[in-house]
């Protein structure tokens, strides 16, 4: 599968699906993560991103059954990610990314539904993620699905600035 490019400038928008990754998708997904990382803002991973662990890593999340890794595709291309890691009491860790050049277009719509079909489906009775407080994009699309903010993080994360981030903890009842 190809990475995630950018859309045409003026092209008609392409339609979105969203499927569970394949060991082909592993590069492009991880693709997306690092040109993600790379902005310095939005996920927890930073750059520079080690490549080779994260693709070791990816191909062990896409084969075991603890986690559901979704992709969006668009004109062929992977544009976007999702993983959902299930913990034995029930909860569905989320995290997801969406390349800088196709957000606005309800990529991330497409794969939250899909997601929370999925974390209900494997019998999880809750999503829970953490997101930093400026990242009101990602903010505004949980609550829209119900996502309640369950606590605050306080100075919590090092980023390799050295500064410490807080995070908000957002949870979405599935029972
Ligand atoms: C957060 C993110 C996944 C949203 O994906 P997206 O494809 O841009 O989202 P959509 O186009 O489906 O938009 C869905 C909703 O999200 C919210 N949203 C999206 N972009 C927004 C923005 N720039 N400002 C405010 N709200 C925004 C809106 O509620 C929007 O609904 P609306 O279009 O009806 O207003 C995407 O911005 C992203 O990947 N950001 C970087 C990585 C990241 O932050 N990951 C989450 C870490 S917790």
């Amino acid at each position: 599968m190809e990475r995630s490019g950018s859309p045409p400038a003026d092209g008609p928008a392409s339609p979105v699906t969203v499927r569970p990754a394949t060991l082909d998708d592993v590069d492009a997904v991880v693709a997306v993560l690092v040109e993600v990382a790379g902005e310095g803002r939005w996920i927890a991973t930073e750059a520079p991103v080690d490549v080779e662990q994260r693709r070791r890593r990816m191909v062990e999340d896409v084969e075991r059954e603890e986690a559901i890794v979704l992709v969006a595709e668009a004109g062929g291309q992977v544009v976007g990610e999702l993983g959902l890691y299930l913990a034995r009491y029930g909860v569905a860790d989320l995290g997801m990314a969406v390349a800088p050049g196709w957000r606005g277009r309800g990529v991330g719509t497409a794969l939250l539904t899909e997601a929370i079909a999925r974390a209900r489906n494997a019998g999880a009775h809750k999503i829970a993620l953490q997101v930093w407080p400026h990242n009101r994009a990602a903010i505004a699309l949980y609550e829209r699905y119900g996502f309640q903010r369950e606590g605050y993080l306080t100075r919590h994360y090092r980023r390799r600035s050295g500064e410490l981030w807080d995070a908000i903890i957002m949870g979405l009842r599935l029972d």
